[in-house]
């Protein structure tokens, strides 16, 4: 039996996986000199948490989460009865016995999470940080979950690098840094071509309206949509403004804009977003239609789309969602804002845009020769790594041709070459694999000269 990774997963193999690393480096970097520092969270929670936050009818929470009941849950009462304790080896025997577990209230559901605000959220509420100084600001990066289609730059498990403001003041100033982190970090992987789309959604005493009077319009052309906008127009009217399928954009441009039915307060906010955008050299496009597909944004919502990635081109979302927290039992003051950045479409982008290299490598490939060499060669190894350097010792002696030949299939810049001769004479010969010249060194000589190669590179 062969195993294969299952469909939407993948494997990140070197040296893709420098790549990575290098764009999770930068994120630590750019978003530490803004003041966020680090939160690790768990990668599944009660499958409640999202239907709360991220919403029941959301496509997300309604199709798309791996869920499964536990029932070993610390939680759970611990008094059970001898029907429930032959559950307790969960041997699920059939359809009628997994409803009834899911019917029991002794079992919780989980989900693996299919995107981290919520936990953020959950965590910010059960640590008490409202009680910190000043504005929380967290980030954090790992795996999401979510069952799509898979695609190109679409998969079953993926990744985010995101950051979350958490505090009492709701800001306009706060919108917009998040914004300028986001884009300085992008700037930071020299990402070309990326557009920031932005819109205000409005909050729960103008939206309501809009919803209603979206609905009332919808209806009108019930007839002329697909089956999905059709749905829509009863669960989430909004969504409807998210379709892409191409007979439905003439019908949707006609529809009334968020942007005319705003309150006076939502209307100021977006106002002052924008400008302390442009305070800030940040441009941005207004687009009406950004209204996301989680339930908990209210006000600014942003993405953005990157080039080389075909339809899958939303790089990054995110927005403000004031009543989350109050939402899942926290203090009602509490406001929040942040964003998400879908990690395998941020790499994807910077390969196809030519710019995936990352430069490293194997510094010295240490070839030795007769069983003397080999101890001064472990030796030699271990002052060269402690130095720095990338270094690849074989763990057996290998014919000359054959090791230089190893070396170069290795990509080495340099071979470094110790035999019976160069411990005689206390050197050792370097040879530049990229054109075949060599010497002889000293070991001081040596670092020097690895060091100079390097910084030239
Ligand atoms: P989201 O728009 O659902 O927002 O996801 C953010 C980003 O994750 C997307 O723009 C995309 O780059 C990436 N992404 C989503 N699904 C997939 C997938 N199946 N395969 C590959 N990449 C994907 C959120 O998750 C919110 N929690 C963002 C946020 C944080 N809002 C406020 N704070």
């Amino acid at each position: 039996m062969k195993f294969q990774a299952i469909k939407g997963v993948r494997d990140i193999l070197p040296p893709d996986s420098a790549l990575w690393n290098r764009v999770e480096q930068a994120a630590r970097e750019v978003f530490g000199t803004f003041g966020f520092a680090e939160i690790r969270l768990p990668v599944f929670e009660p499958t409640e948490l999202f239907a709360r936050s991220v919403g029941q009818e959301t496509d997300i929470v309604s199709k798309e989460m791996f869920s499964f009941w536990d029932p070993f849950d610390s939680r759970l009462p611990y008094a059970i009865g001898a029907e429930e304790g032959r559950h307790r080896g969960m041997i699920i025997e059939s359809e009628e016995e997994y409803g009834a577990l899911a019917l029991g209230d002794k079992f919780q559901q989980l989900s693996l999470r299919p995107e981290a605000t919520a936990s953020v959220v959950r965590a910010y509420i059960e640590h008490g940080m409202q009680t910190l100084p000043g504005n929380v600001k967290l980030y954090y990066m790992g795996p999401m979950f979510r069952r799509e289609r898979p695609q190109k730059g679409r998969y079953r498990q993926f990744y985010q690098i995101g950051a979350e403001v958490l505090g009492s003041s709701d800001a306009p100033g706060i919108d917009a840094e998040v914004i300028e982190m986001l884009l300085a970090f992008f700037e930071r992987l020299n990402l070309k071509g990326a557009i920031l789309n932005i819109n205000s959604i409005g909050d729960k005493n103008c939206r309501p309206a809009y919803v209603e009077l979206l609905r009332a319009e919808l209806q009108t052309v019930r007839d002329q949509l697909g089956a999905d906008s059709q749905r829509r127009i009863d669960t989430n009217p909004l969504r409807v403004l998210d379709s892409k399928l191409e007979h439905e954009q003439a019908i949707i441009e006609k529809l009334p804009r968020i942007a005319d039915h705003l309150c006076a307060e939502c209307r100021a906010h977006y106002d002052e977003v924008k400008r302390h955008l442009a305070l800030r050299g940040i441009t941005y496009q207004e687009n009406w239609r950004l209204v996301r597909g989680l339930d908990y944004y209210m006000r600014t919502t942003f993405e953005i789309t990157a080039p080389g990635l075909g339809s899958q081109n939303a790089v990054c979302g995110g927005g403000r969602y004031d009543g989350l927290v109050e939402l899942l039992g926290g203090p009602a003051t509490t406001k929040g804002i942040g964003f998400a950045i879908g990690t395998d479409r941020l790499v994807l982008s910077r390969q196809e845009s030519g710019a995936g290299e990352v430069a490293g490598g194997l510094d010295v490939y240490l070839a030795w020769f007769g069983a003397a060499a080999q101890p001064a060669a472990v030796k030699l190894a271990r002052r060269l790594r402690d130095a720095g350097f990338v270094v690849e010792l074989p763990a057996v002696e290998m014919k000359f041709g054959k090791s230089l030949g190893l070396a170069d299939r290795l990509k080495a810049r340099h071979a470094v070459i110790l035999g019976e001769d160069e411990l005689a004479a206390g050197v050792v010969t370097v040879k530049r694999l990229s054109d075949g010249t060599q010497q002889k060194l000293t070991e001081q000589d040596l670092f020097s000269f690895l060091r100079e190669s390097r910084a030239s590179d």
